[in-house]
């Protein structure tokens, strides 16, 4: 289930002695990793894989599991192995679902007074005890940009008159803990944990001062994010995912889960002629009612911030797995008011010309691995 380049890379990278580093995701349906070596100045992609989840909990391929820390530590370890995976060294993302990522409005105030300010203010949007989270804050820059906290901002923002914002961030200690202990199973050195959503704003968008719309097209969820000037505004969850496209799928056509996750990847949107022109049909119409719901979410969310804010949102980009189904980006286009650009992680990295199709093809799925590894790489 896993697919490498493994070996292909040796002989061109030359094997010097740059450091090779690790970007690991572990999705809700799948677990990706990304191994990057800088040279030059230059990401290298070394090495690459996937691995499906599902299996590890009983399930079929494409279906969003909850495992043990023992089970998820044997599907990473297979996927390594598969992957020939020569560094300890790695970079993981926290779902953004178990984390609380907020931009809150504060008075005016020093550096020193927010340390005492902002824990104070968090226990509002923080439905648990402050103790039990760790909590990281980055007061979104009125006038010149500086490097912030998460290593994004690089444009000049916007002057404000009023207080100021602060991008407040907190993670539950006991996800912490559960993912330390998934990668002291593996035998991985992690030297960070980061919110996916820092992850694949690093990879999908540049440093531009216009909004941008993340849509990341999951397993059982499709989360969004506002980004502006290099920060993150707002964020959004639907608990519509690939993994529902699929079970709509195979319900219209009475096919098993199986079948419908291999046609939809295989097909999507693009007519097959192994089927007739009826189910042709079916198989669109099917795909469509379920996008549709989140496009029109997309749509809701585009709208809203646009009228918030007083400014257009002119550009999404898709990513995450179900950024992959064929003939999607038609689809989105004609279904939302904004620009659609399909996520291509692999682009910041330097890889064989004839990996190009394959690693735009499945990129989506990589951005946050992608992400992961390229702060790993700066930070090494
Ligand atoms: N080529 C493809 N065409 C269509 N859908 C695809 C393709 N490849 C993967 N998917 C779908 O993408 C979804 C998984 O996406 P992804 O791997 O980004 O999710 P995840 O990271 O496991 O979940 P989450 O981000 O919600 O934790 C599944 O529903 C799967 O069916
Ligand atoms: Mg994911």
């Amino acid at each position: 289930m896993a697919f490498s380049i493994g070996n292909i890379f040796k002989g061109l990278t030359g094997g010097g002695k740059e450091v090779s580093v690790l970007g690991v995701d572990i999705g809700a349906s799948s677990a990706k990793l990304v191994q990057l070596r800088a040279s030059r100045g230059i990401a290298v992609l070394e090495t690459y894989g996937e691995i499906a989840l599902g299996p590890y909990g009983g399930q079929p391929i494409g279906k969003a599991v909850k495992l043990t820390p023992e089970k998820t530590a044997e599907a990473l370890k297979d996927l390594i192995k598969e992957s020939n995976v020569t560094t300890a060294s790695v970079g993981v993302s926290i779902p953004f679902s178990s984390s609380l990522v907020s931009v809150i409005d504060l008075p005016p105030a020093d550096a020193e007074s927010l340390k005492r300010i902002v824990p104070i203010e968090a226990r509002k949007y923080i439905p648990v005890a402050i103790s039990e989270v760790s909590l990281d804050w980055f007061v979104i820059p009125k006038e010149e940009g500086t490097d912030s906290a998460f290593d994004q901002l690089q444009e000049k923002s916007v002057i404000r008159t009023k207080g100021q914002e602060v991008l407040l961030v907190a993670i539950h200690n006991a996800t912490l803990k559960n993912y330390q202990e998934i990668m002291e199973k593996v035998g991985l050195t992690s030297s960070f944990f980061e919110i996916e959503i820092f992850s694949a704003m690093r990879s999908c968008v540049g440093h531009g001062l216009a909004p941008v719309l993340i849509v990341d097209l999951g397993a059982s969820t499709t989360k969004m994010y506002m980004v502006e000037r290099g920060v993150v505004r707002m964020t959004h969850l639907l608990s519509v995912g690939g993994q529902q496209v699929t079970e709509t799928l195979g319900r219209s056509l009475d096919w098993d889960f199986e079948k419908a996750e291999r046609v939809k990847r295989e097909h999507g949107f693009i007519e097959s002629t192994a089927y007739g022109a009826d189910e042709n049909a079916r198989i669109h119409e099917a795909l469509l009612s379920t996008l549709s719901r989140v496009f029109s979410e997309v749509n809701r969310v585009l709208l809203s911030y646009g009228q918030r804010y007083n400014k257009n949102v002119s550009n999404v980009v898709l990513t995450g797995g179900g950024s992959s189904l064929p003939g999607i980006k038609d689809i989105a286009k004609t279904s939302l008011n904004a620009e659609v650009i399909i996520a291509d992680p692999f682009s910041h990295t330097e890889a064989p010309a004839f990996l190009g199709k394959v690693l735009s093809e499945i990129g989506p799925s990589f951005s946050v691995s992608v992400g992961l590894a390229l702060r790993k790489l700066k930070h090494n």
